[in-house]
């Protein structure tokens, strides 16, 4: 049965048009939230705008302590992925590298020592409390590296731009991945290549202890250092819901990469792809 509707005197109505008029109770407002496209948070089902503003929100609560936590949480070990990730990259002196969800800016201050005077490196996020922290840290190491704060569903830069773009442990942040994973496409040039770095499905006989070790211990320790235990567990489920390998592997060359390959890091905690555009 649909709800009854209360209408309220004119003056008081929110409108979102001038000529349009919805109150929450209205069977079209409903109609409209049962028809808005749901995408995951961790393992809640949320509409995709509410997505977007949770995924703010863990970045802008973690963002200060976010490369304690790093170091922390993985043993020190995102260190060698990223080192992994730079030696497969092929960034030399005077190569163009886009680091999308550059966050802290772990990649983009590996690849300024690289690129030298006459390369280009681009930090972009689209928080900023995480792009001020990296951009500064970049600015306190003696790179005035440009950063931009944007989304990776919508990089503002042009067609066949850059020899390398790097996405890492963001890809997974994303409402609509397939449509990112194009941007960084269109925006290589031909012969660069995409280095996407992000948690993926560990080695079976491993799982029981991955798990615990992430559901248990890793909220705990997100409470103990930044007061903020959900978006840890946030970290936990949204790697669960993730794509594995192969499927991370089929929506790189769906966006047009070819040659894709990957390295399985850690047994597969994390894994490295890396796809060309011809
Ligand atoms: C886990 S951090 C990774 C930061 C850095 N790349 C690193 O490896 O340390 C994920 C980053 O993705 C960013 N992010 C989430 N959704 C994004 C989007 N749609 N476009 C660009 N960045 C996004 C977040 O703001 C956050 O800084």
């Amino acid at each position: 049965m649909l709800p009854r509707i209360h209408r309220r005197p004119p003056s008081q109505r929110p409108s979102v048009a001038p000529h349009v008029e919805i109150l929450p109770t209205d069977p079209i407002y409903l109609l409209m939230m049962e028809n808005q496209t749901k995408t995951h948070f961790g393992f809640e089902q949320v509409a995709e705008a509410e997505k977007a503003r949770r995924v703010a929100d863990v970045f802008d609560s973690v963002a200060q302590k976010y490369d304690l936590m790093n170091d922390v949480m993985s043993g020190g070990m995102h260190r060698l992925w990223k080192s992994f990730t730079i030696a497969r990259s092929g960034v030399r002196e005077g190569s163009r590298v886009l680091d999308v969800a550059g966050g802290t800016g772990d990649l983009s201050l590996a690849f300024s020592r690289k690129v030298g005077k006459s390369g280009e490196v681009w930090l972009t996020d689209i928080n900023n409390a995480m792009l001020t922290n990296g951009r500064d840290r970049l600015c306190n190491k003696g790179f005035l590296t440009p950063a931009v704060q944007c989304d990776g569903e919508k990089l503002p830069f042009p067609d066949d731009y850059f020899d390398c773009v790097t996405v890492a442990f963001g890809l997974r942040n994303m409402t609509h991945k397939d449509v990112a994973l194009a941007e960084m496409h269109r925006v290589l040039r031909p012969g660069g290549r995409l280095l996407v770095l992000e948690f993926s499905q560990v080695w079976k006989p491993l799982a029981p202890f991955y798990d615990f070790y992430s559901f248990k211990v890793i909220p705990r320790i997100g409470e103990l250092i930044t007061k903020d235990e959900a978006s840890y567990r946030y970290l936990a489920e949204s790697i669960r819901v993730h794509p594995d390998q192969e499927t991370l592997k089929g929506m790189m060359e769906q966006a047009g990469l070819e040659k894709v390959e990957y390295f399985n890091l850690t047994l597969g905690v994390v894994a490295l792809h890396r796809g060309f555009k011809f």
